[in-house]
C-alpha cells in the first residue's frame, strides 16, 4: 500500500510509518515540523525512517497538499497531524482552529478530489470531557467538551460522518487515551517527570496526584493504527486504550521504582481544562479490530526510562 501519514515526525506518526515501512509499503509523510517541542526530537525521529518520502508542508496549505496528492495516489490516509496537547489549547487557541480544523477539512477535501476513499484519523478520549458514566464508550454520546483541544476532535468525527455520507469517504477515527513510550512528546507527563528526576529538580503534581488516566504504550497504538488502515470500511469511531486506569501517584510510584530516585513533589490543585478520569471501554475495539491491549504499565516504563537514558541523558 502506499499510504500518506500526516504527522509523521510526531511522536505516534514516527512510530507508524516505522512500522509500515517495515512490512514493505511506500510511506510518504507530510509534517510542517511545528516548534510546539523540540524540533530536533522530530528531526531525530525522521532520520530513522529510510525510504520514506518526506515533505515539510502545513496540512492547511490547500495548494501544496493538491499537489502532493496529485503527485501520489495513495491507498490510505493515516492522519495523525495537530495542534496535541490539552493546556496549550488555552494559550494558543487559534492553531487548534488552524491545524485541526482547517487541516482535517483540507485532507477530507483533498481525498474527495483526488479519488482517495480510506482515511484513519486521531481522535483523542479528551471528546469524553465531562462524561461521568465510567468506562468510556465509543457509542456513548459526547457533547461536554472542556477543552478547545477536545472540541477540535469531536469536530473532526463529525466531519468524517458528512464526508461518508455525501461522499463515501470510508474512516474510522481513534480515541486515542494517553499515549506513551520511546520517542515519546517531552510536553507529557513520563517525559517530563523522567528528566526532572534525573535533572534532582521538583516535578509539579497536579490535583495532588489524585486524576486517574488510561495510559496505552505506543506498540498497541501502533497496532491498533495498523488493523483499522486495514479494515476500514465504513464510518466508525474507536477507544484505543488500555482498559484500565492508574492514577497519577501511582504512576509516578512506578517511575521512582524505575529511576530509583524519590522525586520532590509540588502538589498542586487541577488545572483547567483537565478530566478528573479517562477509562476506556474497549469491547467495541475489540469486535471491530479483533484488538486487545498487551503492555503493561510497569512494562511500558521500563521500556521509555531505558530509551530516555540511551538516547536523551547519554
Ligand atoms: N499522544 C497522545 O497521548 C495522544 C492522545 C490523544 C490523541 N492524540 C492525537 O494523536 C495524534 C498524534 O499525536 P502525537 O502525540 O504524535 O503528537 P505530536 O505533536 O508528536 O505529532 C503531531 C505532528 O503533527 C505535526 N503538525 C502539527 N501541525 C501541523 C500542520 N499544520 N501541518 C503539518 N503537520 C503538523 C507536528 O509537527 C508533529 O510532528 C494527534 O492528532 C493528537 O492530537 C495523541
Amino acid at each position: 500500500m502506499k499510504v500518506l501519514v500526516t504527522g509523521g515526525a510526531g511522536f505516534i506518526g514516527f512510530h507508524v510509518a516505522k512500522a509500515l515501512l517495515a512490512r514493505g509499503d511506500e510511506v510518504v509523510i507530510v509534517d510542517k515540523l511545528s516548534d510546539y517541542y523540540d524540533v530536533e526530537l522530530k528531526k531525530g525521529r525522521l532520520n530513522m525512517l529510510e525510504g520514506v518520502t518526506f515533505y515539510q508542508v502545513d496540512i492547511s496549505d490547500k495548494e501544496s497538499m493538491e499537489k502532493i496528492f496529485s503527485e501520489h495516489k495513495f491507498d490510505r490516509i493515516c492522519h495523525l497531524a495537530a495542534q496535541a496537547g490539552v493546556r496549550y489549547s488555552l494559550e494558543n487557541p487559534y492553531e487548534y482552529e488552524k491545524t485541526n480544523n482547517l487541516g482535517t477539512l483540507t485532507i477530507f477535501e483533498c481525498m474527495k478530489k483526488f479519488g482517495v476513499e480510506k482515511i484513519v484519523f486521531a481522535s483523542s478520549s479528551s471528546v469524553y470531557g465531562g462524561n461521568t458514566k465510567i468506562p468510556f464508550c465509543a457509542d456513548d454520546r459526547v457533547d461536554t467538551p472542556i477543552s478547545l483541544y477536545a472540541a477540535t476532535k469531536k469536530y473532526n468525527e463529525l466531519m468524517a460522518h458528512v464526508y461518508y455520507k455525501l461522499f463515501g469517504i470510508q474512516s474510522i477515527g481513534l480515541r486515542f487515551f494517553t499515549v506513551y513510550g520511546p520517542w515519546g512528546r517531552p510536553d507529557l507527563s513520563l517525559y517530563k517527570f523522567t528528566k526532572l528526576m534525573l535533572e534532582g529538580k521538583p516535578i509539579d503534581v497536579y490535583n495532588h496526584g489524585d486524576h486517574r488516566r488510561d495510559f496505552t504504550y505506543i506498540t498497541d497504538i501502533v497496532r491498533g493504527i495498523l488493523l483499522s488502515l486495514e479494515k476500514v470500511n465504513d464510518c466508525d469511531v474507536l477507544n484505543l486504550g488500555c482498559g484500565n486506569t492508574v492514577t497519577l501517584m501511582k504512576f509516578i510510584e512506578l517511575i521512582e521504582k524505575e529511576l530509583g530516585i524519590v522525586a520532590q513533589k509540588n502538589m498542586l490543585p487541577m488545572q483547567k481544562g483537565d478530566v478528573h478520569t479517562t477509562f476506556a471501554d474497549v469491547k467495541k475495539t475489540k469486535e471491530v479490530l479483533g484488538w486487545e491491549p498487551e503492555v503493561s504499565v510497569e512494562e511500558g516504563i521500563k521500556h521509555f526510562v531505558s530509551w530516555y537514558k540511551e538516547y536523551v541523558n547519554k
